[in-house]
Order: C-alpha cells, then sequence, then structure tokens
C-alpha cells in the first residue's frame, strides 16, 4: 500500500483527539469511519466536527459546499468490528489506558482487513507492547498528533521495535498530504519506541525544574512567567503546567519517575494541590486563579531578574543529546523541528542555544545539577564533547 492508496481511515474513540483526527482526514479526502462505544460519545464527536467547520464557514476560510462533502465523509461507528470492515488505517485515540488499548489492537488486528496498518496516538505508551497483541507487529506504529489537532502542526511517527520501514514511510505520506487550520502538517519520524517520544520527552526536564525550583520556594511563578513571556513566549511554564492540568503533569512525572529516573517522582506542592482539586484550568484554581476559564493575570512587570530562560533551553538540549545517543532520532535539527511544530516557539534549543557554545550549555547544565541535586540534569558526553551538528 501506497500513502496516496489509504481511502479508509478508522478512528477509535472520538474525544477531545480523535474527534481533531477525524477532521483533518475528512478534510483531505478521506472517508472516516469514526468509532466510540456509546452513541452519544460518537455523536458527541461528530457535532464537534460540525461546529469547528462552521466557524471556519463563517470565517469565510471553506465554502459551505466543502464543509458538507467532508462531514459527509465521516461515518459514525458504535460496532467495532463494522467501524474496521474495510479500512486501510486504523488511528486509536482511546484514553491512555494500556490494558485498554492492548484489547482494542487484539480487536482491530481480527476484524481490520489483513493489509491494513493499525496505530496509536499514544502520548506515552509502548508501540511495541501494541504490536505484541497482534498477529500484525510490522503493521503497528505510533501516530501522534497533538492538540488541538486542528491548529497544532506536528505528527510525531513512532517506530515500535517490529514497525516496517515501509509501515513508517506509508504514514508519513499519509501525514504530508493533511492541512489544518494553521497549515501543512509537520511529520517527523520517532526511530525508537521512548517514554515521551521526542516532543514531551524534551518537555520532562523543564517539568521537572519548574516544579523543584517551586518546592523549595526559590521562585514566585508569577515572576517566572513574567520573565519568560517578556521574551516573546505567549504562556509561561507555570501557566502551561495549569492550562495543561496539574492533575496530567501529575500523572505524567509518575510516568517518567517509572520509566526515566525515580528523581521525576512528583514533588509535594502538586501533589497537594491535585488532592485539593486544584486542577488548574479546568477546576477554576490551581497554581494560579481562573476565573470562569479565562486566563489567569500575570503582572509583567514583576518579571524576576534572576530567572534565566536560557537554564531550561539548556536542559532541553541536553535531553535533546539524549535522545541522540539512543538514537531515537540521528538530528539535532528534527528535535528542534519537533518542538517549533508542537509547540509554537520560532526556533528549537539547538538554534536556540548553539551560539552559547555547547561546552557553555554542558557547564550550565552541570551547575543546576550540583545546585538542585538533580542527576538527571548532568550533562551527556555527546554534549560535553560538542558533537552536534545544526545548521
Ligand atoms: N488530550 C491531549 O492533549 C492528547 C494529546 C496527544 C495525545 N493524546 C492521547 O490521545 C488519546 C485520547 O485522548 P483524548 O484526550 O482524546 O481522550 P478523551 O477522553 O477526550 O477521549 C477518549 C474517547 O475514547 C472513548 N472510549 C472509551 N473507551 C473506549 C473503548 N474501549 N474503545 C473506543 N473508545 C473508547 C471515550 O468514550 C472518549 O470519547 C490518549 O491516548 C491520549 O494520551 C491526548
Amino acid at each position: 500500500m501506497k500513502a496516496e492508496e489509504i481511502g479508509t481511515i478508522t478512528i477509535i474513540g472520538a474525544g477531545d483527539m480523535g474527534h481533531g483526527i477525524a477532521e483533518i482526514c475528512a478534510l483531505a479526502g478521506m472517508q472516516v469511519n469514526l468509532y466510540d462505544v456509546q452513541q452519544e460519545f460518537v455523536s458527541r464527536g461528530v457535532r464537534r466536527i460540525q461546529q469547528s467547520l462552521e466557524k471556519q464557514v463563517s470565517k469565510q476560510k471553506l465554502t459551505a459546499t466543502e464543509m458538507v462533502g467532508t462531514m459527509n465523509r465521516i461515518h459514525p461507528f458504535t460496532v467495532l468490528q463494522e467501524a474496521l470492515a474495510h479500512t486501510d488505517l486504523m488511528i486509536e485515540a482511546a484514553p491512555e489506558i494500556l490494558d485498554l488499548k492492548l484489547r482494542i489492537f487484539e480487536a482491530a488486528d481480527v476484524h481490520a482487513p489483513r493489509h491494513a496498518i493499525l496505530a496509536s496516538n499514544t502520548s506515552n505508551m509502548s508501540i511495541t507492547q501494541m504490536g505484541a497483541a497482534t498477529q500484525r507487529a510490522d503493521k503497528v506504529v505510533g501516530i501522534h498528533f497533538f492538540n488541538p489537532v486542528m491548529l497544532m502542526l506536528l505528527v510525531e511517527i513512532i517506530r515500535g521495535e517490529n514497525t516496517a520501514e515501509a509501515t513508517m514511510q506509508i504514514c508519513y505520506g499519509l501525514i504530508q498530504r493533511l492541512k489544518n487550520f494553521r497549515g501543512a502538517m509537520v511529520p517527523v519520524r520517532v526511530e525508537k519506541d521512548t517514554p515521551g517520544f521526542i516532543y514531551n520527552r524534551l518537555g520532562a526536564p523543564i517539568g521537572l525544574y519548574m516544579a523543584e525550583l517551586y518546592e523549595r520556594g526559590l521562585v514566585d511563578p508569577e515572576a517566572v512567567d513574567a520573565c519568560v513571556r517578556s521574551f516573546g513566549a505567549p504562556m509561561g511554564p507555570y501557566e502551561i503546567m495549569d492550562f495543561t492540568g496539574l492533575d496530567v503533569n501529575l500523572h505524567g512525572n509518575e510516568y517518567f519517575s517509572r520509566t526515566l529516573s525515580p528523581e521525576f517522582t512528583p514533588r509535594t506542592w502538586m501533589k497537594k494541590l491535585v488532592a485539593a482539586g486544584q486542577l488548574g484550568k479546568k477546576s477554576g484554581k490551581g497554581i494560579f486563579d481562573w476565573p470562569q476559564g479565562a486566563r489567569p493575570t500575570i503582572d509583567l512587570s514583576k518579571a524576576d531578574p534572576h530567572f534565566d530562560v536560557m537554564d531550561i533551553i539548556c536542559l532541553q538540549v541536553n535531553e535533546g543529546t539524549k535522545l541522540l545517543e539512543s538514537g531515537v532520532t540521528s538530528q539535532a535539527a528534527e528535535i528542534d523541528k519537533a518542538v517549533v511544530n508542537g509547540g509554537g516557539g520560532a526556533f528549537g534549543p539547538f538554534a536556540l542555544a548553539k551560539a552559547m557554545g555547547w561546552h557553555n550549555v554542558a557547564a550550565r547544565c552541570e551547575d543546576i545539577a550540583n545546585r538542585l541535586g538533580i542527576q538527571w540534569f548532568m550533562p551527556t558526553a555527546t554534549l560535553k564533547k560538542g558533537e552536534i551538528h545544526i545548521e
């Protein structure tokens, strides 16, 4: 099968991610089978797609005919067997529970045609394990979209231990066929099934660093966010934690503490806020107040003069070199591409830190590691030797 021969896609789960993936695929002209466990969940997904397209029509970015054509390509299902019967590709976007995903892959292997590729939109979980739940591990792959699908350009294509190169190429080609409301989607290959893949992995040391500084009372979140925003970032790191949900951050830290290092164990302040139901935007209060869901007020005049944004860039570069060392990707530029298109900054960490000189970046990481007693921040051999190639 070639990427352009994919005519029918089945999306499993019509929630936040599933409905967005269905929308972008239907816009690109594919037939989309949208499956969820209950009729009301599928209907809600279909309604969200309709509302999103109507907004585009009202902004004159889409014609009414295009909207009707797109909606006609979306077919709701609540019987898995029927949703998969004539599909070329499944993208699973069910909740992030491994057992649930394994059961879906087992069933999909039985019901989907032999040629079909089975993909997961998991944020973290093992593609290799999902492949092992099937008799076609060569056709099992990660296709990781970001939230919201219609605005974020990055899509990570993740190779499990037994994923065939042909499967990687078909999925890469498929993503190149897709466009969201901002532009053409940007696929990035992830050659190894590793915790956090590329984008979320580069966020891991930032989360750890910010959590530790707050735990020790070394920073005022508002002052740090004001400082980061003074460099043009739309949100500071603490507001991002609230925005994503402190519960989601807590689970992410727990996952990294199991898979990367116990140093990621969630900090007390975060556990306390989550236990008190202060989850951030979704509950109206987290690190900051979110009155009626509106963004918190950050007084930009309070920017912390001692907080150095380059600290977090250096930690990201160091994390990126771990991915280079373990063969998750061979190109620093691919890591920058993932960070730029998954987030929204103009440059990735390697491009930003290059002018500092890699030995200075390594020295900065070592200093942070020693200051906070966190080994994870120690510079890698690659960074110390400066074995990084970037234009
Ligand atoms: N939300 C994000 O920011 C984000 C970003 C990237 C990846 N992801 C990943 O995408 C996946 C889906 O996340 P989401 O945020 O869309 O979740 P969600 O809770 O919004 O949607 C999940 C959907 O799956 C349905 N579902 C439950 N059990 C099912 C089953 N047995 N079979 C099929 N569908 C079932 C639910 O009814 C729901 O509609 C997860 O793996 C998540 O880690 C999420």
